[in-house]
Order: C-alpha cells, then structure tokens, then sequence
C-alpha cells in the first residue's frame, strides 16, 4: 500500500539576517528531522505551539518550500523530484481570508480557479455544483466575495482546494477566526472529505477540534515531534490518569505546594477564576488521593470537588511546556 504521506528526518533551516549596519547572519532551525507517515484516508493532526515549525513543514510536503535536509513523499512521488505529479495530487488551504477575488461572486471565483487548475470544462459547472453544496454554500454562490463572512471565504477557498478533486488535503488552521457555529460547521465539512476517502493534514489550536476530528495526532515543539498517536493514546499518556479538581477559595501557595507533594499526585496547579479558584490535580494511574488532598487545603473554603478523564488539552500542555 502506498502511503499518503512519508515524511523522512525531514528538515528545514532558514537563513535570517539582522541589523542593518553590521550585517550578522543567523540561522533559524524550524523544523530539525521529523519523521511520521499517514495512511491513505487518515485524518491526521499536526499539533504544535506558534513557531514550531507546522507550516514549514506543510508547506515542504506541498512542494512550496524546498527541504534543506531529509526526505518526503506524497502518494508515493518524491516532493522535490516530482513536483507536478505531487502538486496534481494534492489541494491545500491556508487560514485566512486572502486570496480570492473580492470583486468576483463566490461561483466566478471557482469558475476561474477551475480553469487555473486545468478542470476539463465539461466537468466544471457538476464539480462547482457538488462542492458548493458540499461545503454549505449553495444558493449564495452568486453573491459577491466582498459580502462573504470570514467562515463563508474560509468554505469557499476549501472548495477551491477541492476543485481538482485532489487525494491529498492539507489545511492549515482553517479554522482561525471563525465563530463557533461557523467553527461546527466547518469541522463538519472536514469529517466528511474524510469519510469521502480524503486523507487530510490538518494544524489547528483548537484541541477539542482535534480529539473530534482527527484519527492520529503529531505533536510538535520547537522543530520536533514530541509525541505521535491517537488522541486517546496522548490522553494516556498524561502523567496521571485523572485529574482531581477542587473549587477552593483563597487558598495560600504553600498549601498547593503541599498538595504537590501527597504521594500519588503527579502535579498541583491553581487557576484563579475571578473570586473562585480552581485547584487542578494531576493525579497517578490507581492512585486514591482525595482524602489526602482535602487535608493538605486547611480550613480554606472548599466548593465542588470533582474528577475527570484527562483532556487532549491536558495531554497537549503537558507535551509543550517545560
Ligand atoms: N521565511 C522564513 N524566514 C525565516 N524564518 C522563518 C520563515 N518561515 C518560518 N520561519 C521561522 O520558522 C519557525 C517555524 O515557523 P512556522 O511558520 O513553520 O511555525 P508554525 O508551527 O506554523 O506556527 P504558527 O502556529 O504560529 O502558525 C519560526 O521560528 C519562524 O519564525
Ligand atoms: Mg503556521
């Protein structure tokens, strides 16, 4: 079976210069030999912190961006060899809003990228058609750009990215700045290319976005993969297999100091909500700590006491920090 993607100690350096009088080169490291494959209609999540290097890498798989070091393969073709093989193959959408034609409706902008990206003109206005109801836009295609909100552009450039009926989808963080209904919808356009048999890449900072959508997530920080699985196996792997939270109300650092260091517990931290505070304890898998806990907090006032599953957020803060 061909992979979809097979990414090989794949790395990037940027040469930077700084100053204007005395000239000093630097170089940037953004992406230092990351390595991770995706299966044929995988839905597949690359996490990461501002700058670590997601885009970089997105944008060498998509021929853009030549690699400065390592390998990659998209479908099977060399990214540097084959580049008009890979680019035929695949579509791609940046966040953001630029790069449509304001002045064009909606259907004329996908009327002149289909001509852009060679669609046979007798499959053109079926294709448009299907990705304007694909993507929600249906019946509002011949309004102008300019009256588009920014979910309605974002639905219309991942109709453009579709247009050439690409296998391979890359979107990256397609869903920066749209609403929460839009953001809903917008997941729900994602999770049916992938139930049509894409395979997507997709970047996002929303991790509840990742845990509905993806079926395998790459984290990476400052370059490198920090950790690769499904999103319950990075659950799992939060230092504790629950979490205890406790609504307490003015309580003094040294006591959560103190609830650190009950046996069992992984990590205590306080998150101040107005006059509330939230007392977030990560616990170890078996242990029972709750009484200890309690103890250690004094004669402050205590409000809900409570235990959950870890988050995708849990697991992703603790991947990236530190
Ligand atoms: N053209 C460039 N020239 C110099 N440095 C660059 C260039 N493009 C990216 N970088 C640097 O490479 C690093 C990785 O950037 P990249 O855009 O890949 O991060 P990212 O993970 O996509 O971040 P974000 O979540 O903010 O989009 C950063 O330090 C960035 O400043
Ligand atoms: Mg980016």
């Amino acid at each position: 079976m061909t992979l979809a993607v097979e990414a090989r100690d794949l790395r990037r350096t940027f040469r930077t210069h700084t100053g204007v009088v005395r000239r000093t080169r630097k170089d940037v490291e953004a992406v230092k030999g990351v390595t991770f494959d995706i299966a044929p209609g995988e839905l597949f999540g690359l996490l990461g912190p501002n700058g670590a290097g997601k885009t970089t890498t997105i944008k060498m798989l998509i021929t853009l961006l030549l690699p400065t070091g390592g390998s990659a393969r998209v479908l099977g073709r060399d990214v540097v060899e084959d580049v008009r093989e890979v680019r035929r193959r695949i579509g791609y959408v940046f966040g953001g809003d630029r790069g449509l034609y304001e002045r064009l409706s909606g259907l004329d902008n996908l009327r002149y990228f289909s001509e852009l990206y060679g669609v046979p003109p007798r499959e053109q206005s079926a294709r448009i058609g299907s990705l304007l109801e694909l993507v929600g836009l249906s019946g509002r295609e011949g309004e102008r750009v300019e009256g588009y909100s920014r979910g309605m552009r974002q639905r219309l450039h991942i109709a453009r990215g579709l247009l050439h009926d690409p296998e391979v989808l890359f979107l990256d963080e397609p869903s920066i700045g749209i609403d929460p209904v839009g953001a809903r919808e917008l997941r729900a356009t994602i999770g049916t290319l992938s139930e049509q048999g894409k395979t997507v890449l997709l970047t996002t900072h929303y991790m509840f976005e990742a845990d509905e959508l993806c079926d395998r997530i790459a984290v990476i920080r400052k370059g490198e993969i920090v950790a690769q699985g499904t999103p319950d196996q990075l659950k799992q792997r939060v230092s504790g297999g629950r979490v205890l939270e406790v609504e307490t109300y003015g309580l003094p650092d040294d006591r959560v100091t103190a609830v650190g260091e009950v046996a069992g517990v992984a990590s205590a931290t306080l998150e101040e909500r107005g006059q509330l505070q939230l007392l977030v304890v990560k616990v170890d898998t078996g242990a029972e700590v709750t009484h200890e806990v309690l103890g250690r907090l004094g004669d402050v006032r205590v409000g809900r006491v409570s235990q959950r599953e870890p988050t995708l957020e849990d697991a992703y803060v603790e991947l990236v920090s530190g």
